[in-house]
This record gives structure tokens, C-alpha cells and sequence, in this order.
């Protein structure tokens, strides 16, 4: 069955064929030394972008900057740390970023973890830490350079896993009960998806596009290929089962440059195209209570005594 599976999916895979370029603009790709993160920071680089490959290893990070400046002849793709489970170095990272970058134009938050419990070092439960409240204080923190910036976008590489479940668990965002990290993870890309939404509405009117989407192209058991301690990298090459990082980091690629997307906002995409999303995924209630919720576990606003 996976077989048949596999062979769908890469027939069935689309591409993104924009041949737009990027010359002038800054991108900013969390994770992006390994999996679909370098291939997108590979893409970026071809179309003659400024690359920031926004990782936690030096070591890595350097290399693939490297790696990546050699394939592509490109010498502007570079390497600044960060650390998604660090509000500190989360903050250093978008200081850095809002001083010495001229314009912002595309932020791919494409970082994920998937790992049994364990805390990030301000406390949080680290799959939720990393996947969601990580992002959420990075985009915000970065908000006004995108802003300035023009015809920006924002990428949030989510996962059909999203589906899976019925709601955020609200009542333990902590998840210290009955703790399972394909549960938790799920949790964390249905955030993700929140996290889109209510940003798109936010920015409405500003001109920037922000989406989500699955990387994969088939629906199916990904879950079983996941390591269930894969640290903090990029997202889990695992999860690309049937497809090659290439191959999976399209639809990424699509929502970031592609002309196609003008003028879509707040969607979730597979397989390069618009998906409906299942009605718990559209739940505004949920996806501003969770913008709330976030900004006051991340610090951007005082805790709410309404
Ligand atoms: C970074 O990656 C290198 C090479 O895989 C590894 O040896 C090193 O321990 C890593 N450093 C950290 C801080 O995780």
C-alpha cells in the first residue's frame, strides 16, 4: 500500500515553475541547513535572493551555507543563529535582523521538532515551544521590516497532521497530562495554522501574503516515519517519506515566489494548490485565543486581566 502510495505521489507531485527572480530581496528560512529547508534556501539562492539560513548549529549552519553558495554561485546566503527554544536568542536574532537587513520580503518559518516531553529554556513544552510560540515571537518580532518591505510574504510550513485532531488543548497548553508527542505535534501545526489565519487578518491591507501548507503531496500515515526524538532541526526529513526534499519543499517554494499566489491570503495549501480546510482548522474563536494566549507566553504582551 505505501508503495502505491509513493508511486501516486510522485506522479502526482507538482512543481512550482515560476521563473520569477529574487535579486535585491531578503528571505529568511528557519531550519533551512537540512531537508526541505535547504532545498528551498537552494531555490532562493538560484533566483539571486539574500539567503539567511536561521539555525541553532553553527557547525551545521556554516556548512550548508557553504554547500549551498558553492551549488548555486550565489555568495549572499549566510548563516545567523537562532534558537526557536530560546526567547532570548529569538530576540537577539530579530534585533540583528531589524538592524542590518534593508527590507524583509520573505520569512519561511519552516523549523519543527517532534520529541518526547521536554522544556525549551524559558519552560515551554518544546513541540509547542518550537513549532508555534517560537514562530509566533519571531514573525512578530520581525513584523515591521516585513511590513516595510514590499510585496512580502510569509510562509508557515504547517502538516496535513493538523487534520487529526479536533482543538488546541487549551486547558494544558503545557500538555503535562497524558503526554504523546504525535498528539502534541499535531497540537503545534494546528497552530500553525491559527497562527496563519489570524495573521493573515491582521495584515489585511498591507499587501503581504501569508500561508501555510502540508509539504507532502499524498495523504498518508506519516506519522509512522517520524523519530520521535528528532531535536531541533529542520523539518523532519521523515516526514518527506514519498517524496525527496526537492520534491517537498514545492509547495513551500510556490507560496514564497510564486505569481500564481498573488493576491491569496490565510490559505492552506498541499501539492501546490488551496485546500479546503476541515472546520476546526477555520475556527476563529480558536485562533485568537491562541494569538492571545501566545502573546502573553512569549512575553509581547503583559499578561491580560481583562
Ligand atoms: C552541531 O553539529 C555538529 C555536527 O553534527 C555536532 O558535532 C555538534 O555537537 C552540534 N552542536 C550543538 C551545539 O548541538
Amino acid at each position: 500500500m505505501g508503495l502505491l502510495y509513493a508511486v501516486i505521489g510522485v506522479l502526482w507531485a507538482r512543481s512550482c515553475r515560476s521563473k520569477v527572480r529574487l535579486d535585491n530581496k531578503v528571505t529568511i528560512i528557519t531550519g533551512g541547513n537540512t531537508g526541505i529547508g535547504k532545498e528551498t534556501a537552494i531555490d532562493f539562492a538560484k533566483r539571486g535572493a539574500r539567503v539567511i539560513l536561521a539555525c541553532r548549529n553553527e557547525t551545521k549552519g556554516e556548512s550548508a551555507a557553504q554547500d549551498i553558495r558553492q551549488a548555486t554561485g550565489n555568495d549572499n546566503v549566510v548563516f545567523k543563529h537562532l534558537d526557536l527554544a530560546s526567547f532570548k536568542s529569538i530576540r537577539s536574532f530579530a534585533e540583528d535582523i531589524n538592524k542590518n537587513e534593508k527590507s524583509l520580503d520573505i520569512l519561511v518559518n519552516n523549523a519543527g521538532v517532534a520529541c518526547e516531553r521536554q522544556l525549551t529554556e524559558d519552560g515551554l513544552e518544546m513541540i509547542m515551544g518550537v513549532n508555534h510560540f517560537g514562530h509566533f515571537l519571531l514573525t512578530n518580532l520581525v513584523l515591521d521590516k516585513i511590513k516595510e518591505s514590499k510585496n512580502s510574504r510569509i510562509v508557515v510550513v504547517a502538516s496535513w497532521g493538523h487534520s487529526l485532531i479536533r482543538s488546541i488543548n487549551f486547558d494544558d497548553i503545557q500538555n503535562e497530562k497524558d503526554f504523546n508527542y504525535l498528539n502534541v505535534y499535531c497540537q503545534s501545526k494546528l497552530a500553525n495554522v491559527y497562527f496563519t489565519r489570524e495573521l493573515a487578518k491582521r495584515l489585511e491591507g498591507h499587501g503581504i501574503l501569508v500561508n501555510t501548507l502540508h509539504p507532502g503531496s499524498v495523504r498518508t500515515e506519516i506519522f509512522r516515519h517520524m523519530n520521535p526524538c528528532t531535536k531541533l532541526v529542520g523539518y523532519p526529513v521523515a516526514l518527506m517519506f514519498f517524496k525527496s526534499a526537492k520534491q517537498g519543499a514545492q509547495t513551500t517554494i510556490q507560496l514564497a515566489v510564486s505569481e500564481e499566489i498573488n493576491g491569496m491570503t490565510g490559505l492552506y495549501f498541499e501539492n501546490c494548490r488551496p485546500v479546503q480546510m476541515k472546520p476546526h482548522a477555520l475556527d476563529d474563536e480558536a485562533a485568537k485565543r491562541l494569538w492571545k494566549l501566545s502573546e502573553e507566553m512569549t512575553g509581547l504582551a503583559p499578561p491580560q486581566s481583562l
